[in-house]
């Protein structure tokens, strides 16, 4: 029986591959994929979703959601590292897309109609998800479980000293999320970031006869310059695909019930994800956290799903 999923997204380099392994794959009933803003403004992150779903034509379409404005201030994107269009700069043309639905419309619809059923995989901010909770007193009780990527155990960020981009993007949203009363699974940073993929990455997906290999061989290759220019690194990072992996192959995670929450005030620490470390502390646990994960088998694993 396939797993029913949702995915919110902020399209993104990494939710392109992401979304590439789901949609093919006969493991999932992708029944929504819903656009958030994160590395891309709102409006762009909903044309995006369009893009990924026209250029891949997956053999069954969900429905698709809107993102809107998160309500953060501080909110900055990572066009810096998705390129100005976040699909690396690829120049797809995309048809006007229709009136689409907001995205925490959409979420709370299918999880109604289909109560229990639903795994919410959020692969950018939590702005949606905790805009769901709020539109809807019954949706979290409904809700199989949350797989999320994001935050930090180490306590070291990526987009800032201390926090993690989905996080830092939408703190408040973050926090009410990761304290909802439903089963959530946080792949952090440290997990996801220690898949490097070299370059050998973009020979090894299909070709370009293959929607994925045409799609892929468009996008990807900016990752690898950004990464390059911006961060001195020679390989890439492709969170989310590892966090949708959890949920393929769950077996190449090791996760551990701990109690997180998230700050919201501080001037160094805002969107920093603090987890209870102390020994001997009953601090009721709120999330299970991939704290390990079989790295080659987890490289291996994504490419074989981009080559199903
Ligand atoms: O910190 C990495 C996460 O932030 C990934 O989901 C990436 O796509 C961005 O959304
Ligand atoms: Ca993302």
């Amino acid at each position: 029986m396939p797993r029913r999923i949702i995915l919110d997204c902020d399209p993104g380099i990494d939710d392109s591959v992401a979304l590439s392994m789901a949609l093919f794959n006969k493991a999932f009933d992708v029944v929504a994929i819903t656009a958030v803003e994160g590395n891309v403004p709102a409006e762009m992150a909903t044309i995006n979703v369009q893009t990924v779903i026209e250029q891949l034509d997956p053999p069954r379409l969900p429905r698709l959601g809107a993102a809107t404005a998160n309500d953060n201030a501080d909110y900055r994107d990572a066009c810096f590292i998705h390129g100005g269009d976040g699909l690396g700069e690829a120049g797809f043309v995309t048809a006007d897309h229709h009136h689409r639905h907001l995205s925490e419309k959409i979420i709370c619809d299918e999880v109604r109609a289909a109560p229990g059923e639903i795994d919410i995989v959020c692969l950018g901010p939590l702005t949606n998800v905790a805009r769901a909770i709020q539109r809807d007193p019954q949706f979290i009780e409904n809700v199989s479980q949350i797989v999320m990527m994001g935050g930090s155990f180490s306590g070291i960020g990526n987009i800032t000293q201390t926090a993690e981009f989905n996080i830092h993007s939408d703190p408040e949203s973050a926090r009410e999320v990761l304290h909802a009363p439903v089963k959530k699974v946080l792949i952090p940073l440290d997990i996801t970031s220690q898949v490097q993929f070299s370059l050998s990455f973009i020979e090894q997906i299909p070709d370009e006869s293959k929607p994925i290999g045409a799609f892929l061989r468009q996008v990807v290759p900016y990752l690898f310059r950004s990464y390059h220019q911006q961060l001195g690194l020679e390989t890439v990072q492709i969170h989310d695909a590892i966090a949708l992996l959890q949920l393929l192959e769950p077996e190449l995670f090791e996760l551990e019930p701990m109690a997180v929450d998230v700050e919201v005030k501080g001037e160094l620490t805002r969107g920093m994800t603090v987890f209870e470390k102390r020994r001997g502390k009953n601090v009721p646990h709120n999330v299970e956290v991939a704290r390990l994960v079989d790295v080659s088998a987890a490289r291996q694993a994504v490419l074989k799903y981009l080559n199903a």
